[in-house]
């Protein structure tokens, strides 16, 4: 072992000594009590509330008990809510709604990026004036002051004035029950992008649906029911036009709804060629002869040694609808439609074509939109069930369409069958 020289030592106990500044600097910073004790060492190092610098004890160690640590914050004093509101700022500076926080005389405390950007204010020479500075309207339309007023928070309300969105304000009460601050947050329906406006259109669609079927079927049932004590012609009215009426309004819900909010899928695993040829080759026949429709198919034998994963009513149902739109869209006293399959890479290619007269490029953009429709009694849901079908089963659809006749292109995923023993 080679000894220190004494300026080595001193050098080395220098050292030390900035190091532990270092810590006892760091303690001084931290704003909450706490003991931390090391049973072994025989010491305890400890910062008191009304103490900014830390206590070292020293005790007889025991070499049992190796450490422990103890903390006693109360949020109330050792962090006061301005230095917390100062902690938060930059981080709700990346939220993307309106977030301002007023104590309780509707003053801003706090004012995020995205309120000030979009009330054309600039964020910091907010802070300090009234909510209504802020916002430009009467008192009585400011959700935060009527928070104060009433003590209450608001849970998701709808705002429809200037700004169209939907609101939620907090309240944080002092120990003594009074308020400290009045946190709100607007989300903007306005500015939500384009893809969340559609899927929260569609939630709320879906809600109202729901509403509708069920007092549907409840007119249906009564219709029923008094049928047979009505006098001829008030039945033939019921069985010709109402019914059929709330059964197509009932259709049109239920295809909505499985847009919406689709039910679960009966997978199984199927040879695709043989699921197009038997499958939907039988349920296409009768409507095929009945609309003077050819129907060809040209199946990739490849395709033999492979699985697809689906459910079968459900893809019938896409097929099905491709059909009818085909036929609908007939203006020729014959029609051809094709139906192939290729392997390409790891998907099957599903190819459905007809020789129509093609969808006007004009159009073609918006066939897959809900209610989406040329028809005088059409939906408009055909095409776009048919591709959240297809996406369910992990594949896509597209259109490709010119005035000779139209093609709808399905890939779903394949997976290689494993070689029997
Ligand atoms: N094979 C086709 N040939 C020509 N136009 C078509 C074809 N398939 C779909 N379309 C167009 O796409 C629109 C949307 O189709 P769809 O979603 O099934 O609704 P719907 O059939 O109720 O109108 C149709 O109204 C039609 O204009
Ligand atoms: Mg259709």
């Amino acid at each position: 072992m080679t000894q220190l020289s004494y300026e080595q030592l001193k050098e080395k106990y220098v050292a030390l000594e900035k190091e532990l500044q270092l810590y006892k600097g760091l303690l001084k910073q931290l704003h909450f009590p706490f003991k931390y004790v090391d049973y072994k060492l025989g010491l305890s190092i400890e910062k008191r509330r009304e103490h900014p610098d830390p206590i070292i004890h020293s005790f007889h160690p025991d070499g049992t008990k190796t450490s422990e640590f103890n903390f006693q914050i109360d949020p109330q004093i050792d962090w006061p809510f301005e230095q917390v509101e100062s902690f938060l700022a930059p981080i709700l500076d990346l939220v993307p709604h309106h977030i301002v926080f007023v104590d309780g005389n509707g003053i801003i405390t706090l004012c995020n990026l995205q309120a000030a950007n979009d009330m054309g204010v600039d964020r910091d020479s907010v802070i300090g004036k009234h909510m209504r500075d802020l916002l430009q309207l009467p008192d009585e339309l400011i959700m935060t002051l009527k928070t104060i007023e009433t003590n209450e928070p608001i849970y998701n309300q709808e705002v429809l004035d200037r700004y169209y969105g939907i609101i939620n304000t907090r309240i944080i009460h002092n120990p003594d029950g009074t308020i400290k601050r009045v946190i709100s947050m607007f989300q903007s329906l306005n500015m939500i992008k384009e893809t969340e406006k559609l899927s929260l259109a569609g939630r709320i669609a879906a809600g109202i649906a729901h509403e509708i079927r069920n007092p549907l079927t409840t007119v249906r049932g009564y219709l029923q029911f008094f049928r047979d004590k009505l006098p001829n012609d008030i039945v033939n009215l019921i069985d010709k036009l109402l019914i059929p009426e709330l059964d197509r309004a009932n259709e049109i819900i239920t295809d909505f709804l499985n847009i919406a909010k689709p039910g679960e899928l009966k997978m199984e695993k199927i040879h695709i060629n043989k699921f197009i040829r038997d499958d939907l080759g039988i349920l296409l026949r009768s409507e095929a002869l009945l609309h003077n429709v050819t129907v060809h198919y040209d199946l990739d034998e490849q395709l033999a040694n492979y699985d697809v994963e689906i459910d079968k009513n459900q893809l019938l149902q896409v097929f099905l609808n491709l059909f009818r739109n085909s036929i609908e869209a007939k203006v020729t006293k014959t029609m051809n439609v094709s139906i192939s399959s290729r392997l390409h890479n790891n998907t099957v290619k599903i190819k459905f074509c007809d020789d129509g007269p093609g969808i006007p490029s004009t159009i073609v953009d918006h066939i897959f939109d809900p209610f989406f429709s040329t028809k005088e009694t059409g939906t408009g849901l055909g095409l776009p069930l048919s591709r959240k079908i297809i996406e369910l089963h992990k594949g896509s659809m597209k259109v490709e369409s010119n005035n000779h006749g139209t093609c709808f292109i399905i890939e779903l995923p394949v997976i290689k069958k494993q070689p029997s023993k």
